[in-house]
């Protein structure tokens, strides 16, 4: 019929053929991998569209030849069938499956409309298609035929539905395929490594396949990097035992047993897990009073990645603060910074200076997910330090900008803020607490650093300051210590008199050798990329699923925490009725969770007396390092998911004691 001759043949070859995974089947599987069902029907579509456009061109073209002469056509024909027995070899002897799913899974486009336009072009564009057409339809019509462009067209047309069942079918095929049940919710995507055969394709319908695709870094899975060899049992509490155990703290999340607590959400500082190496780093520790080589080796750690001329270990972050204020401080002045933490503002203003908050704008703006949210103002800082030049003794950046919701600040806003302090001749001091959480976050969002290391970036952020505070209970990976370091030496004399009052020698500040063994080796973990990538990844997971949930969140999430829009989700709560405690107490009645409310319970008393709603009304998810899993997270979001529904029920809270200052660690609660 049609001038086709061993029909059979040729449909036999072309079952075989499909069994055969090439670039077409693995194009559509990747893209049904890693875009779902819709994905990969669009990218059938779209090969389909381009194999008939191959048809098309061979029937055509060959049909022209072989009008010509019979002769050209025998030898398209025999030319063709050794290019057929050389695919054969090659698919028999090579590894060109592995090579062809890589390569048309590695493209960012998932969603239906580019994989059906990059289905035409991987399917036109790639000269193998055509050549095969040219090889085998020919091998299947009778050049005496009257009707060989037809013979063509329909033999075009039957190999061409091979793709229609492809989605399914080809999750199936190749002799490597594990085909594995379907299992959605268990993969912490990662959107930068996106495109490459990885378990978030547990969306494909149904099946996945796996096979010699297995290197780690090919995965989309971010594990935790690291294993357990020392666990921490949770006490299991029911919903009943912790309203109990809430209305006996006067529903204050602070006075709550933290063995009461099934995810300590409270914050992220001194809450982390040690690694073995810290373990074993303790046993190191020297606690000579002076002269420990555990301070020698904290020392080259901290100038490894921050070389200030001077370093001064104090017990933790607000001990530099208060030894550094008590000293640049006092009546009259002003510090200006991205946005001050509440110890960092304390100490400045128990000196009787000024903190002043000067964060970009675009930090107001919940759902915009502009990178650097944690910048400063730049414009508001230039005009500050013009008015009161005088005032000003140093310029505070805090990275990340913890109260500014765990937003990075750029490396382009640091050089300017370090070209205005050149300007006016003022140093800059680096509040870095979260500096490697920052410096993942430049690596990933500021181009110019895509491919700079982690330690790279840190020393580039470092290099435009003149001194730094740290708190090492957060990016030191220790569960105490922190310091100041700075090049100023008169200012380091100053701070070490201070050291010496109130901390302990300059050797140690307040810290036993064991824990600047901890720190020595915390600071190098904490640069380690697959740790930042994992850490980073664990919040963007909770943040991802919060949305889902219809839950508004701070976007983009922090680096160390997820910030919750408690007014946005109980809006009928109003300010004054503290809809972020009323959150946070909700959270841990349904589930166990401990957060911490950052709204008008923390900001609203005021210096005279009254009380002033405080600008948002956050609830904090701040997430210890390196300590709860993927399933504690996954609880956590079923605990949301209740919250929710229960969220119109909810009612609001009014305090009944409070202290006069820092009210929110102490105030008792009532429900109204
Ligand atoms: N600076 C920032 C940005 C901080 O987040 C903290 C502490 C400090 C300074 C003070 O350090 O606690 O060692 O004295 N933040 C913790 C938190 C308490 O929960 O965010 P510290």
């Amino acid at each position: 019929m049609f001038g086709i001759h061993s029909y059979g043949l040729f449909v036999t070859a072309g079952v075989l053929l499909n069994l055969t995974p090439g670039q077409d089947t693995m194009f559509i599987l990747g893209r049904s991998l890693t875009g779902g069902l819709r994905a990969g029907l669009a990218a059938v579509f779209g090969i389909a569209i381009g194999t008939m456009g191959h048809t098309l061109a061979a029937a055509l073209g060959l049909s022209a030849i072989l009008a010509t002469s019979a002769l050209a056509f025998s030898i398209v024909k025999w030319v063709g069938a050794a290019y057929l027995i050389y695919l054969g070899a090659r698919l028999l002897l090579a590894k060109a499956a592995a090579a062809a799913l890589d390569g048309g899974t590695r493209s960012s486009a998932d969603d239906p409309r580019s994989a059906f336009r990059q289905g035409i072009l991987t399917n036109v564009l790639n000269p193998k298609v055509a050549l095969f057409f040219l090889a085998f339809l020919p091998q299947f019509i009778d050049p005496a035929s009257e009707h060989k462009t037809a013979a063509f067209l329909v033999l075009g047309d039957i190999y061409r539905h091979r793709n229609d069942v492809e989605p399914g079918a080809g999750l199936c095929r190749g002799p490597a395929a594990v085909i594995l049940p379907a299992q959605p919710e268990r993969a912490l995507p990662d959107r930068q490594a996106r495109g490459r055969l990885v378990p978030d394709a547990w969306r494909a319908p149904g099946l996945v396949a796996l096979g010699q695709f297995e290197e780690t870094e090919t995965m989309k899975t971010i594990i935790e990097p690291f294993r357990m060899k020392v666990i921490e049992p949770i006490r299991m509490t029911t919903r009943a035992e912790r309203e109990q155990l809430i209305a006996a703290t006067d529903y204050n999340l602070f006075s709550l047993h933290s063995d009461d607590v099934l995810i300590d959400l409270l914050t992220d500082s001194g809450t982390g897990a040690m690694s073995a190496n810290q373990l074993s780093a303790l046993m190191r520790g020297d606690e000579s009073y002076a002269g420990s080589p555990s301070f020698y080796r904290f020392q080259a750690a901290v100038k490894k990645l921050m070389p200030f001329r001077h370093l001064i270990p104090t017990h933790q972050g607000r001990a530099a603060e208060a030894i550094l204020f008590s000293i640049l401080g006092g009546a009259g002045r002003v510090i200006p910074s991205n946005t001050h933490f509440d110890t960092t503002r304390g100490n400045i203003e128990a000196t009787g200076a000024q903190a002043v908050d000067l964060p970009t704008p675009h930090a107001a703006d919940f759902a915009s997910s502009y990178p650097f949210k944690g910048d400063i103002d730049l414009a508001a800082l230039e005009q500050l330090l013009k008015q009161r030049a005088d005032a000003i003794p140093v310029v505070m950046m805090t990275v990340t900008n913890n109260a500014g919701g765990g937003q990075p600040v750029s490396l382009a806003n640091l050089r300017a803020v370090r070209a205005l302090c050149q300007r006016f001749n003022k140093p800059l001091i680096i509040d870095a607490c979260r500096f490697a959480e920052n410096s993942y976050f430049i690596k990933q969002r500021e181009p110019e650093y895509a491919s700079h290391g982690i330690p790279e970036i840190v020393r580039a952020i470092f290099a435009l300051a003149d001194g730094m505070t740290m708190s090492a209970k957060k990016d030191g990976l220790a569960n105490i210590g922190g310091w100041l370091a700075v090049n100023d030496d008169e200012l380091a004399r100053l701070a070490r008199n201070r050291l010496i009052l109130t901390e302990g020698f300059p050797t140690y500040g307040g810290l036993a050798g064991r824990d600047l063994e901890a720190i020595a080796v915390g600071l190098e973990e904490v640069v380690d990329e697959q740790y930042l990538r994992y850490r980073v990844r664990c919040n963007e997971y909770i943040g991802e699923a919060l949305k889902k949930l219809g839950v508004p969140i701070v976007n983009p999430v922090g680096g160390h925490a997820v910030f919750i829009d408690a007014k946005g989700l109980l809006p009928h709560i109003p300010p004054l009725q503290y809809p972020g405690q009323v959150l946070a107490v909700a959270l841990y009645e349904v589930g166990g969770v401990r957060a911490c409310e950052i709204g008008s319970v923390m900001f609203g008393r005021q210096p005279d007396g009254s009380e002033v709603p405080a600008r948002y009304e956050l609830v904090r998810l701040a997430m210890p390092r390196r300590v709860y899993t993927q399933s504690h997270a996954d609880y956590l979001i079923e605990v949301f998911a209740e919250v929710v529904s229960q969220a119109a029920n909810l009612r609001g809270m009014r305090i009944t004691s409070e202290a006069p200052q820092m009210r929110h660690f102490t105030a008792s609660f009532a429900r109204l």
